[in-house]
């Protein structure tokens, strides 16, 4: 038998790997996936694992396919969980998953494990993407069943097998990071009526320690696209690394949120997803010159179904491609460049322009002109409200 295991170099992951030869006898895949969590978490990671017992270690790069395939069409439906979480973790879990798969599929095995807590979102998003993609495959999710819940056992089951593990027995924080966000729940987070410590965040600058003097930053948007900074072309991949550093240092993208897991319970979380959140704002602006007003309020039904889609894990199903046909349609014309301004942990687009442009200075404007006739608007608020005023009158008769 034999076990492909989402591995991350963790303490939890590392005692997974004993844990699970010895209650299922089996041999232990270990995967990685690098969705851009940064070098301390990969280097040595192989070692690791093979000194934790997996078998093999496989190491994937799903960065750019990330960006590309998941976070991109995520961005054009405008998807915003409960208003405020850009989803970091959410987009990522389905590559994750897909990816463990194929590495199953190449080395023949029977199951797949992760670590994830039977507490959250995330064993519903990977094992959600499991039953769309292998459903022949048994799922093994040790958290669920392992008697081993503290940092401290853990730390002692692996001392006992003599397995070398560099894992504090007091870390405060759980985390999970990728190229578009990192995430930190746990600790003194989990009393709302606590603010984060400087301790919690990890990318960004405070607000308070950001440059006095504001950064303008221009993106070059194509379709919904970012596709350039500044005056130079770059890939997806490459504007997000590079206005997450720009963001950053500017305290952009933290949030702090209570925010309800599909499993039921509300949970604590402070987020950061600098670039990304330049990256809506750009969006943003754009869709506010090229989309009508029923075409944006269609968009934010999308937006808000897709979150929830996102969220909750079920993006290998129909849904996701209708919705995402849908929000594809709506980027044809969202094409332009934006300037934003970013200032102590704010973000604002204080220029705007596209050819696809739907405003119109000649209709708006407050001064003379000769396009607009304002006697037209009588007749059309008569019949825009008539019901209201048959309403009223019925009212008033009785
Ligand atoms: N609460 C967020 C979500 O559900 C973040 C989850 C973080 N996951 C983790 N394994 N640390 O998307
Ligand atoms: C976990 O419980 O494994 C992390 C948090 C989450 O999935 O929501």
């Amino acid at each position: 038998k034999k076990v492909v295991l989402a591995y991350s170099g963790g303490l939890d992951t590392s005692a997974i790997v004993p844990w699970l030869k010895e209650n299922y006898g089996c041999e232990v895949v270990a995967f990685v996936a690098d969705v851009g969590q940064g070098e301390e978490e990969l280097v040595g990671v192989e070692e690791k694992a093979l000194a934790s017992g997996a078998s093999e270690c496989h190491i994937v790069d799903l960065k750019e396919q990330l960006v590309s395939d998941y976070i991109y069409p995520t961005l054009q439906t405008g998807a915003v969980y409960e208003g405020t979480y850009l989803l970091g973790t959410s987009m990522a879990r389905p590559i994750i998953a897909k990816a463990q798969v194929e590495v199953a599929r190449k080395v023949g095995a029977d199951a797949l494990s992760h670590g994830c807590t039977g507490k959250g979102n995330d064993q519903v998003r990977f094992e959600s993407c499991f039953s769309a993609l292998a459903p022949d495959l048994q799922v093994i999710a040790p958290w669920r069943e392992w008697e081993l819940s503290s940092r401290e056992s853990l730390l002692d089951y692996l001392a006992q097998r003599q397995i070398p593990c560099s894992a504090s027995a007091t870390k405060i924080y759980s985390r999970d990071a990728n190229i578009w966000h990192i995430s930190h729940e746990g600790g003194e987070l989990e009393d709302p009526w606590n603010q984060p410590s400087d301790q919690v965040w990890t990318l960004t600058t405070s607000p308070e320690q950001a440059p006095d003097k504001a950064e303008y930053v221009s993106l070059l948007v194509e379709q919904g696209q970012v596709v350039g900074v500044n005056g130079e072309r770059y890939s997806p991949y490459q504007c997000l690394v590079k206005l997450n550093n720009i963001a950053a240092a500017h305290g952009v993208g933290r949030i702090d949120i209570v925010e309800n897991r599909l499993v039921g319970m509300k949970s604590r979380g402070c987020y950061e997803t600098p670039g990304g959140t330049v990256i809506m704002a750009a969006l943003q602006a754009i869709d506010e010159l090229v989309l009508d007003k029923s075409s944006r309020k269609w968009k934010e039904t999308l937006s808000s179904e897709f979150s929830h889609l996102v969220y909750d894990g079920r993006w290998f199903t129909p849904l996701k491609d209708s919705i995402l046909a849908a929000a594809q349609a709506l980027t044809v014309d969202a094409s332009g460049e934006v300037v934003l301004k970013l200032y102590k942990g704010h973000v604002t687009a204080v220029q705007k322009q596209s050819i696809n442009s739907l405003y119109s200075e000649d209709f708006a404007t407050f001064g003379e002109d000769d396009v607009y006739d304002q006697s037209h608007a009588e007749g059309f608020i008569r019949l825009f409200s008539l019901s209201s005023r048959i309403a009223a009158l019925n009212k008033q008769k009785s």
